[in-house]
């Protein structure tokens, strides 16, 4: 058996259920995201408080859990419940995610290490259907603090901006660290620092930006995200969709590619999310300044 499954077995022998069976309480405000007759996975299922949550409500539910002890109890809660859930004891690092495969995906208090978090997330947003959810409910670095529950190793915590580029490609529709009062069995125990997510896949997906090309900067100032090729690439006057990003409220522009050179430059994620830092007020006042120069000597 894995490591996770070791460590998590010796939690889950007892005939407690340590997590209790009551459903996480983000999970239960956001369960209407999934109507009945859906599959939905939940990942890190645990002991099956929140998949036998989600079956009662009529979705076809399947569970992966690393610990046989975890599994055992999940099938059990699901029996004495009357529901059907199918039950994988699996670990996620060996785990293959179907692509297009899923209605959601819930993933509850499951903390990997980052270097499979960096995997499995990707992965998940792959096996989502188009208009399918992702929820989840993680503790962020912030929660060390606090000593409420959650692994005490900060590489098994999610950082936001972590989550979010692994996340790439679906929307995100709830995104917040909050602090609230988690008491959930033995281990969950009071105020702690968590990440809420409610992510959806679009039911029209946008061409990826290749790789380097995510994001471009105007010569006035302004950062844009390149959302796709209007027509084919190859032609001269194919049709460029992109999105202001920043200092201005986000929206969508298309225009022909030809006039993109010497209009706008390649920049990293990392340089946008460095310009996001600064005064937005500031930011805008200097592109407006800046546009307002180039127009003033290009009519002169
Ligand atoms: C804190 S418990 C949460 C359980 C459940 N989601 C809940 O909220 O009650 C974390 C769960 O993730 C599972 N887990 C951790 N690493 C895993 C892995 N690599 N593969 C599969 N499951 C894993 C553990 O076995 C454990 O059941």
């Amino acid at each position: 058996m894995s490591d996770a499954g070791e460590f998590w077995n010796a939690r889950f022998s007892a005939t407690e259920y340590v997590y209790g069976t009551e459903p996480n309480d983000f999970l239960k405000s956001q369960a209407h995201r999934f109507p009945a007759n859906s599959k939905v996975l939940s990942i890190g299922e645990g002991e099956g408080r929140n998949a036998s949550f989600l079956a009662g409500a009529g979705i076809q539910m399947h569970a992966i859990e690393a610990s046989s002890e975890g599994a055992a109890k999940i099938a059990k809660l699901a029996a004495d419940r009357g529901q059907q859930i199918t039950v994988m004891q699996q670990d996620l690092n060996t785990y293959t995610f179907e692509e297009n495969t899923w209605d959601g995906v819930v993933s509850i208090f499951c903390h990997l290490p980052s270097a499979l978090s960096a995997k499995v997330l990707p992965s998940i947003v792959n096996a989502l259907k188009p208009g399918g959810y992702f929820v989840m409910e993680v503790y962020t670095p912030r929660q060390l603090a606090y000593g409420t529950g959650g692994p005490k190793d900060s590489d098994m915590l999610y950082e936001p901006d972590d989550v979010r580029r692994w996340l790439n490609g679906l929307e995100l529709v709830h995104f917040a660290e909050i602090e609230r009062s988690v008491v959930e069995g033995t281990f969950h125990t009071g105020n702690s620092r968590v990440l809420q997510v409610v992510a959806q896949k679009p039911l029209v997906g946008w061409p990826t930006p290749m790789a380097g090309e995510g994001y471009i900067r105007h010569l006035d100032g302004g950062y844009y995200r390149r959302l796709g090729i209007g027509r084919d690439a190859d032609d001269e006057n194919a049709l460029v969709v992109y999105a202001h990003v920043w200092p201005f409220e986000p929206y969508v522009w298309v225009r022909p590619q030809s006039e993109f050179p010497g209009r706008f430059t390649e920049v990293t994620e990392a340089e946008v999310v460095a310009a996001m830092k600064e005064d937005r007020e500031e930011a805008g006042a200097a592109v407006l300044a800046a546009k307002a120069l180039r127009r003033a000597k290009s009519s002169s």
